[in-house]
């Protein structure tokens, strides 16, 4: 079994590299520097990036890259898939040096989502300077935070997950998107790694033309939540759901476009998980307050 440790950084691709930077500074409030390529890393603790940008044909979610502990987990990783079919490829060096880190497992999942298995990350150990004065984000051994992906053949992604990449469930919601009782309950899994972070992946049944429903990104207080949120709205940000807290991971947040064309999700709160005494829950509401979701993502999601 693969053990990912975290979810360490997020590739997205736009046509409008300058939109992202604007947004990436003035509304989210991190660090922005130019990448090899044309491309934008952006800062949020002690590593050279948590979000790398690259320039695209059109906006949309690229990779999401997993890390592993150390070379020897790297070696199994390619094993298990190896042994398992899944079909990977290494990454060439300059994909490498781009990434920051050793080396690279480039695979996707049943629906086509693109993965990045890596050892070894670079980190230059400079300190996070928010250009808007956010004090930090909720990282290290958490990861960047928690990403949402289209899985419409749900159940072999499903499957991949839990039997290749080694997530657990923590929960699910089951959800008709329109006012049709013929229409069948589409899923959300909430999944986890080897972490106590309640989801780094959540699995929609569903297509987003994006390639992501969304990503989330932790503060380390409600008050920048509120910053962010009149951050947003002083940059005539487009809002994607309302303030609202979440019933399983506990997150107070709201949801912004991106110039990728998917959500983030910014928010404060997350609850830290012991695996070994949770019990797996159907969750029949998503939010415990809040979350108008029809204010931006309309009947999609
Ligand atoms: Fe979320």
């Amino acid at each position: 079994m693969i053990r990912i440790e975290q979810l360490a950084y997020v590739v997205a691709a736009s046509t409008d590299i300058e939109s992202w930077r604007r947004f990436a500074e003035d509304v989210v409030g991190l660090c922005a520097r130019d990448a090899p390529d044309g491309g934008l890393y952006l800062k949020l603790d002690e590593r050279r990036y948590r979000l790398l940008i690259v320039r695209g044909e059109r906006n949309h979610y690229v990779a999401s890259g997993w890390q592993l502990a150390d070379e020897a987990a790297f070696t199994a990783a390619a094993r298990v898939l190896e042994e398992k079919g899944v079909p990977f490829a290494y990454g060439a060096a300059q994909l490498c040096a781009q990434r920051g880190v050793q080396a690279l497992l480039l695979l996707q999942d049943p629906a086509g989502n693109c993965h990045e298995l890596f050892w070894g990350h670079a980190a230059d150990f400079g300190r996070f300077v928010s250009p808007a004065g956010v004090p930090a984000f909720v990282t290290g051994s958490l990861g960047v935070g928690h990403t949402v992906l289209p899985a419409p053949n749900f159940d072999a992604c499903w499957t991949f997950y839990r039997d290749v990449l080694g997530f657990g469930l923590a929960d699910f919601y089951r959800h008709r998107y329109t006012q049709d009782p013929q229409e069948p309950l589409k899923r959300i899994y909430f999944t986890h790694c080897a972490n106590a972070r309640h989801h780094s992946l959540a699995l929609y049944e569903g297509e987003v033309p994006s390639g992501c429903v969304h990503l989330m990104l932790e503060l380390t207080s409600m008050d920048e939540v509120g910053r962010a949120y009149d951050r947003m709205l002083r940059h005539g940000a487009r809002l994607m759901a309302t303030l609202g807290r979440h019933v399983n991971d506990q997150v107070i947040s709201f949801y912004v476009a991106t110039p990728s064309d998917f959500a983030l999700e910014i928010g404060y709160g997350g609850a830290l998980i012991d695996w070994e005494r949770h019990s797996v829950f159907e969750a029949e509401a998503v939010s415990q307050w809040g979350h108008d979701f029809s204010v931006g993502f309309g009947a999609s999601a």
